[in-house]
């Protein structure tokens, strides 16, 4: 058999070099688990590190400190989703980001809200709750029982769902555990017509896989930073469109008022805030340690560019994808499924634990759901990951 795998891989031609180097990532381990959490950058580490160090001489931060750098976080995100820096706002969690949008959205007696099936819990609850309060129905769609065609049918089923009675609709970018990509721009435009929020939770995309806000129509795009964005836990970025902006946040911090940098204005209490998002930011938003953390992330990715990630993590998957056809395993089109979240469905008559178990013996690290299987790969992944992989899968399948 790894005979049979060293031709599969002879194939393979990579965009861009393999870029562990870069991390510190252990010899002995195939990661494979970016979706679960990113390891750091050694350049994000070092940030981090640094920004401990500060606060130990506290004259060594300056007012200006409190708000610029945030400032400079804001632009780079904007530039990897394409939306302005005065509609992003600092977070610390996606069900945080969630929350402060769903808080905003208008909704009509007699509306509902959409979303699909086995979304990610922050996002399910919050809409829940949002249905709860407002005595709305939340309709799930669900999958269709196929695997071949599934993505193109279920964004399908979420476009026909949608109606001028949908107040809104939260999904992620791709599906947290499968890794469909459903139609984004589809989905948007068929919001827009019927005056529908689009909320998407992209924390296992955005980073990895290029978005556009703007091209999506996207009204509010929440992302947790530990995964993809490749930054710390804790931390995360959200974008909130023009909608937004006279909303009401769900927090009351003086440091998204107008005149809040002015510090010697601040007993006068300035209820007025700051423009566009910025009300929408967490409190203590300048964390020292974590803005500088996710600034040197953010400067890599955009360096590396997510459609060069998504080609390499392609090219990488080829193996994988190949063995798969030949065991006739089903499979998705290969262009309906990200190549850095990559579900895979493991028949039936396979013992999902036991697989499992040798998957952890070889030093391989993913994630396993329900009959499905979540293979996770970065730039920082190689050939001899998958080899791995599929030299255990084979000895299952
Ligand atoms: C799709 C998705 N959204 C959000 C999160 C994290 O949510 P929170 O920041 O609310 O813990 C995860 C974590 O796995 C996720 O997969």
């Amino acid at each position: 058999m790894s005979v049979l795998i060293l031709n599969l891989s002879f194939f393979v031609t990579f965009n861009m070099e393999n870029q562990k180097h870069l991390f510190n990532l252990k010899e002995d381990i195939h990661y494979l688990n970016g979706a679960y959490m990113s390891p750091n950058l050694k350049a994000v580490e070092q940030a981090g590190i640094e920004g401990i160090i500060r606060k130990t001489d506290p004259t060594s931060i300056k007012e200006k400190d409190f708000f610029e750098p945030a400032e400079e976080v804001k632009s780079l995100f904007g530039k990897l989703i394409n939306a302005s820096p005065k509609q992003i706002a600092l977070i610390p969690s996606a069900s945080y980001g969630l929350m402060n949008a769903i808080k905003n959205v208008p909704i009509k007696k007699g509306q509902h809200a959409i979303t699909v099936n086995e979304e990610f819990p922050s996002d399910h609850l919050t809409l829940r709750k949002f249905c709860q309060e407002n005595d709305a129905e939340l309709k799930v769609i669900k999958p269709p029982k196929t695997i071949i065609g599934r993505t193109q049918e279920w964004t399908q089923k979420i476009l026909e769902s949608i109606n001028e009675d949908t107040a809104v609709v939260v999904m992620s970018s791709i599906h947290w555990m499968e890794g469909l990509k459903f139609d984004l721009k589809a989905i948007g435009e068929k919001c827009r017509s019927t005056n529908t929020y689009f909320i998407v939770d992209g924390t296992q995309s955005v980073g990895a896989l290029p978005i556009d806000v703007e091209a999506f129509k996207i009204d509010a795009l929440i992302c947790a930073s530990y995964k993809w964005l490749l930054g710390p836990y804790s931390s995360g970025l959200a974008y909130y469109s023009e909608r937004f902006n006279d909303g009401e946040p769900i927090e009351y911090s003086w440091m998204t008022r107008k005149d809040g940098h002015d510090f010697s204005k601040l007993t006068t209490y300035p209820e007025e805030f700051e423009d566009g998002a910025m009300r929408y930011n967490v409190g203590e938003f300048s964390n020292f340690i974590a803005l500088p953390m996710i600034k040197s992330a953010l400067k890599q990715i955009l360096s590396w560019k997510t459609e060069n990630i998504q080609s390499y993590c392609f090219e990488l998957l080829r193996p994988l994808r190949d063995y798969l056809e030949e065991k006739k395993i089903e499979k998705d089109d290969n262009k309906m499924v990200s190549a850095h979240l990559y579900g895979l469905f493991i028949p039936e008559n396979v013992n999902l634990s036991k697989l499992m178990e040798d998957v952890k013996a070889h030093n391989i690290h993913l994630s396993a759901r329900g009959k499905s299987i979540r293979i996770s790969p970065h730039v920082y992944n190689d050939a001899k990951d998958v080899n791995a992989l599929i030299e255990v899968l084979n000895k299952h399948l």
